[in-house]
């Protein structure tokens, strides 16, 4: 489905009629249990009124120091490299920024064995495979979930040691994270607190969903200002006058309105999750066609996105377009790189300062141009991968 009113109404209007596809779950379930991206109906809707204020610009506040301490070992890293392969720097920078948001984990064995854990999780056990496809159920073709099962108990043992570990001695209130946030959350109607197994999963869910999609924006965004060497000059003009040390919460990011419509155009060119999936409940007729119970619809962001019928130059990387469009995700119905409707993406104000601020650090110091002239083209898989990861030059400024 790549008409825009179809979208909204399976996305939006009749989204109690859709579900996320048992694929989907099967291969999610290990990394984020029970938590948000996974939850359906009356749970989902308790969670993700729950969890909505941790969401908000008050609490990202919280998290901004995180993201520059990952910025500053992403150019710790790069120091005195002749080239760096920027695409491996930003999945590493995503995942430190996740890991230190969520948890203040700082650069130790801990984070490395963590990230390596569910890297060979995406890597290998959990890409999706052809009993996965053909599954009518979560548990159909169990003996194929062995690996997933394994994986789960060993990523949810880590998580929960990290979550004992805080509550049994608890940061002062003005070093927090994410944990911290999910460990004071209650239930406005009950009172009740999250639950570990809850916190847990919040947490895992936080991890999976945020930091592959962050990384593949980076790269994206890096990649397309080294086509457009004058913008990428434009960009370094911007961030000058308002140098990433002076970001200390999210409205300075408005001092940097150029690159905030970089990214916002790298998300319409590469958005990193390609297609959103559901399957339905009910039958159900979008844009006039018809829908049986169990289909699967997909919206595909990458096609809408690139449409000549919803952009002018749809293949032209033309950061203005966004410019004044304070929330183009709400504003323009072709862009759904964070979806729409009320699952939309609770991790986009996060995802958009993480980016901001690990950009704005690495374009402050350096002119970033590709080695060689091999094109790199989008592959779409769990998320829109370059087809080779090239390796890039900074030159310091
Ligand atoms: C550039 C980065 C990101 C992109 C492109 C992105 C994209 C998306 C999309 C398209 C969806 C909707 C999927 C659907 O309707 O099926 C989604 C949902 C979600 N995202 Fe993100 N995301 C990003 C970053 C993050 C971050 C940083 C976090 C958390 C820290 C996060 C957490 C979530 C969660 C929990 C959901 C499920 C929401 C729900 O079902 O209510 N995302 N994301």
């Amino acid at each position: 489905m790549s008409d825009p009113e179809g979208v909204r109404h399976f996305l939006t209007i009749n989204a109690a009629n859709y579900r996320r596809p048992s694929v989907v779950r099967r291969i999610g379930v290990p990394l984020g249990g029970s938590g948000l991206f996974l939850a359906e109906g009356a749970e989902w809707r308790r969670q993700r009124k729950l969890l909505a204020p941790t969401f908000t610009p008050s609490s990202i506040n919280v998290l901004v120091p995180h993201f520059h301490e990952a910025a500053r070992h992403l150019l710790h890293d790069a120091e005195g490299k002749p080239s760096v392969n920027l695409s491996r720097a930003f999945q590493d920078t995503a995942l430190e920024a996740v890991l230190r948001a969520l948890f203040s984990m700082p650069e130790n064995r801990a984070r490395e064995e963590l990230s390596a854990l569910v890297r060979g999780y995406i890597e290998g056990a959990g890409r999706p495979g052809l009993l996965d496809g053909f599954a009518p159920s979560d548990n159909s073709f169990g003996f194929a979930l062995g690996k997933r099962r394994r994986f789960q108990s060993k990523w949810f043992a880590a998580i929960a040691a990290i979550i004992a570990q805080r509550k049994a001695e608890p940061r002062s209130a003005d070093n927090r994270d994410f944990l911290d946030l999910l460990l004071q959350l209650k239930d406005a109607d009950t009172g009740e607190m999250l639950s570990d197994d809850e916190i847990r999963d919040q947490s895992a869910t936080m991890f999976f969903a945020g930091s592959e999609t962050t990384a593949r924006l980076m790269f994206w965004s890096g990649y397309l200002l080294t086509l457009d060497r004058e913008e990428q000059q434009r960009l370094s003009s911007e961030i000058a006058a308002f140098p990433p040390d002076r970001v200390r919460m999210l409205e300075d990011l408005a001092n940097w309105p150029r690159l905030r419509n970089v990214l916002l155009e790298a998300l319409r060119l590469y958005p990193p999750l390609p297609h959103i999936v559901r399957q339905a409940n009910g039958p159900d007729t979008i844009s006039g066609t018809s829908v049986a119970a169990n289909d699967q619809i997909w919206a595909s962001a990458w096609i809408m996105q690139r449409h000549r019928k919803f952009w002018q130059n749809p293949t032209a990387f033309m950061p203005d377009r966004f410019a004044g469009k304070s929330a183009p995700w709400v504003q323009m119905p072709s862009y759904i790189p964070f979806g729409v409707g009320p699952r939309i993406c609770i991790g986009l104000h996060f995802a958009l300062s993480e980016a901001q601020i690990v950009l704005a650090h690495l374009l402050a110091r350096y002119r970033i141009t590709v080695v060689g002239t091999r094109l790199v083209m989008p592959v779409g898989r769990v998320t829109i991968e370059p087809d080779y990861e090239p390796m890039f030059r900074l030159e310091r400024i």
